[in-house]
């Protein structure tokens, strides 16, 4: 797949999410191609536009080094079309050493609606539950609709809003708070 790609994927034969801590230049170039063309459509995790190929294969390959921060990849057919980060508290922060949060959940515009970004939550939030985190927050600009009903049918309950909470094309934007419980306290 090329930055070319406009044509929405056919209905893929297997979907997939992994948890990787080393991306090959393959991967890497997939990985780069899907969040380069979600950025371009407006949902880019923090990025308003797609910045140089440099500088997002540099954030990725920086990103898996991370102590705090897991990168899941969801694949279709083998190929990355998505991917999302579960982070951890800082380790000084003892008092919110139960919550993680779920962060920078796209997928590639031509490969939505194939069910891959439920899956990629479902994948994150199994491994929350299984490091022992017993609440799971996040956070989406209130204009990403698609991700506020994904959330929401997985079961985030939304505890606020913030109006002034990302500035995109010179306009302020409100962004929803959330979280699951993913133990009882
Ligand atoms: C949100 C996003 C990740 C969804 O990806 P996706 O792979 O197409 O989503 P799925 O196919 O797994 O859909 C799962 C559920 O999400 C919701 N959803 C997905 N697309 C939707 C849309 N266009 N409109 C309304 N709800 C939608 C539905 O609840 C859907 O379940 P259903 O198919 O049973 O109705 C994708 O649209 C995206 O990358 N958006 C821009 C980035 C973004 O907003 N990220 C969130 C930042 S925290």
């Amino acid at each position: 797949m090329n930055q070319s790609q406009t044509q929405d994927l056919p209905p893929p034969q297997s979907l997939t999410v992994d948890r990787v801590s080393d991306l090959s230049d393959d991967e890497l170039h997939a990985l780069c191609e899907a969040a380069d063309a979600a950025i371009l459509d407006g949902g880019g995790f923090g990025w308003v536009r797609p910045p140089r190929r440099a500088t997002l294969e540099q954030y990725f390959r920086g990103l898996v080094l991370v102590p705090e921060r897991e990168l899941f990849v969801g694949r279709m057919d083998g190929t990355i079309y998505g991917a999302a980060q579960l982070v951890r508290p800082p380790r000084h922060n003892e008092a919110q050493a139960f919550c993680a949060t779920l962060m920078h959940n796209f997928v590639a515009p031509y490969a939505r609606g194939h069910g891959l970004a439920r899956l990629i939550v479902a994948r994150i939030e199994e491994r929350a539950r299984a490091l022992g985190f017993k609440v799971l927050n996040l956070n989406v600009r209130a204009s990403q609709t698609a991700a506020i009903s994904l959330y929401e049918a997985a079961g985030f309950t939304r505890w606020g809003t913030h109006p002034a909470y990302a500035r995109i094309e010179g306009q302020t934007v409100a962004g929803h708070f959330y979280f699951k419980m993913l133990q009882p306290d």
